[in-house]
């Protein structure tokens, strides 16, 4: 390991890209809080308050990054967090939005299971396999989402559709059921 210091029990690169994926959460939390507004704004309040939940979860993914860098003797540090894209132009874009945030998230997960692996810092290795399940419900539960605008649209011109799917959203969970874990 390049640490310096005998009481950290992650590498110094290793920090870096934790705190790195630390701020990335925080980008996130942004992200789909700035989605929510949008939503808001434009008259889908239950897609909103989804995004709005959804945001909070991923402030709580930062807040495990930075707990787990300070357990390992290592320093959190806080960065600047850019600003979120550009308003969607639709609700369709919006969704396909979050769908590539989700897909982009996912890879920096799996990256820093690679870097523990490389590094055999197995500590962080099991640390990250909470995320690495997290991603496959957070991929499954906006491709639900992607699924029933599909559904929605399939009416051209129905509004009582939409209507139904932001009425459905305001009270969707925010976790997914994966397969491995359905009670069948
Ligand atoms: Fe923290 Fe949506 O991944």
């Amino acid at each position: 390991m390049d640490t310096n210091y005998s009481d950290k029990r992650i590498s110094d690169s290793m920090e870096e890209a934790l705190n790195k994926q630390m701020n990335a959460e925080a980008e996130q939390a942004q992200a789909y809080l700035a989605l929510g507004v949008w939503a808001d704004s434009n008259n889908y309040a239950g897609i909103a308050e989804f995004f709005y939940k959804h945001s909070e979860e991923e402030r709580e993914h930062m807040f495990k990054f930075l707990e787990y860098i300070n357990a390992r003797g290592g320093t959190a540090k806080i960065g600047a967090i850019p600003a979120p894209r550009d308003n969607p132009t639709d609700l369709q874009s919006c969704i396909e939005d979050v769908w590539q945030h989700e897909l982009d998230n996912s890879q920096k997960i799996y990256a820093l299971v690679d870097k523990a692996m490389e590094e055999k810092d197995w500590a962080t290795f099991n640390f990250m396999q909470w995320f690495v399940k997290e991603q496959i419900e957070e991929e499954a539960l906006i491709d639900g989402l992607r699924d029933k605008f599909a559904l929605a649209s399939e009416d051209k011109g129905n509004n009582a559709n939409f209507y139904s799917l932001d009425r459905d959203m305001q009270n969707a969970p925010q976790e997914a059921e994966i397969p491995r874990e359905s009670k069948l």
